[in-house]
């Protein structure tokens, strides 16, 4: 996987024109769709799930990227992926036997991922950290669109690195929350490789623009 991606949020998207705005998405820089699954429990609100998924694979050519806000992700997981999920993250703090969900996710044949809320301290991923291919930082609290940017984000990709680094792990670093065009350029330049836009892109009058811009 290469690294300075840019995964735009269908959860920003129209859904009256849901076919429009991935076809929208298709031909811009982005790299990877961002799908967020919310049910109404781990977090208050409530998203969409395999419907949705349905219409994504049908016409999105980027790599699906799932981020499950769900609790007992392990009872999903498998049919995300024979959905098309090119890559699921589960949270951490949803997870009981977390270990066994990754491994399951891999077997499965696609890439894991685990997130962690802005609460949660990346000291937490120590035994974990080897075997995932993407740590997931939430840089909101997980629910919602269009919230601001929690600044203690830039301390933990710092921590995140080092861990990534002393295991030898190939985690890729993500953030999800908050991101526009003011700080994606110092995320980036702080360690992160992937970074989740949501109300920045789809809010924006020019949102291929505004990607081609984030990845700058
Ligand atoms: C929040 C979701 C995010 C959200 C990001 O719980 O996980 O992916 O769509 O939206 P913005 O970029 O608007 O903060
Ligand atoms: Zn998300």
């Amino acid at each position: 996987m290469k690294t300075k991606l840019i995964s735009p949020s269908l959860l920003s998207a129209d859904f009256g024109n849901l076919e429009r705005d991935i076809q929208m998405l298709n031909k811009s820089q982005s790299d990877w769709l961002h799908v967020d699954v919310m049910d109404g429990r781990y977090v208050p609100n409530i998203s969409f799930g395999f419907p949705v998924m349905k219409t994504v694979k049908k016409f999105s050519k980027k790599f699906v990227d799932v981020h499950l806000m769900i609790v007992e992700p392990e009872k999903y997981v498998e049919e995300f992926i024979e959905q098309g999920a090119d890559l699921v993250s589960i949270h951490y703090e949803a997870c009981v036997h977390l270990h066994r969900t990754i491994n399951l996710i891999q077997d499965k044949g696609a890439k894991a991922g685990v997130v962690l809320n802005p609460a949660s301290p990346v000291l937490l991923l120590e035994d974990i950290i080897a075997d995932v291919d993407l740590v997931l930082l939430m840089s909101v609290n997980p629910g919602f669109g269009g919230q601001k940017f929690i600044e203690n984000t830039y301390k933990k990709i710092a921590e995140t690195k080092d861990l990534i680094l002393s295991n030898n792990s190939t985690a890729l670093i993500q953030i999800d929350g908050g991101v526009n065009l003011d700080n994606a350029a110092k995320l980036f330049e702080a360690g992160a490789d992937v970074l989740v836009a949501g109300n920045a892109v789809f809010s924006s009058e020019n949102p291929e623009k505004t990607i081609e811009l984030m990845k700058i």
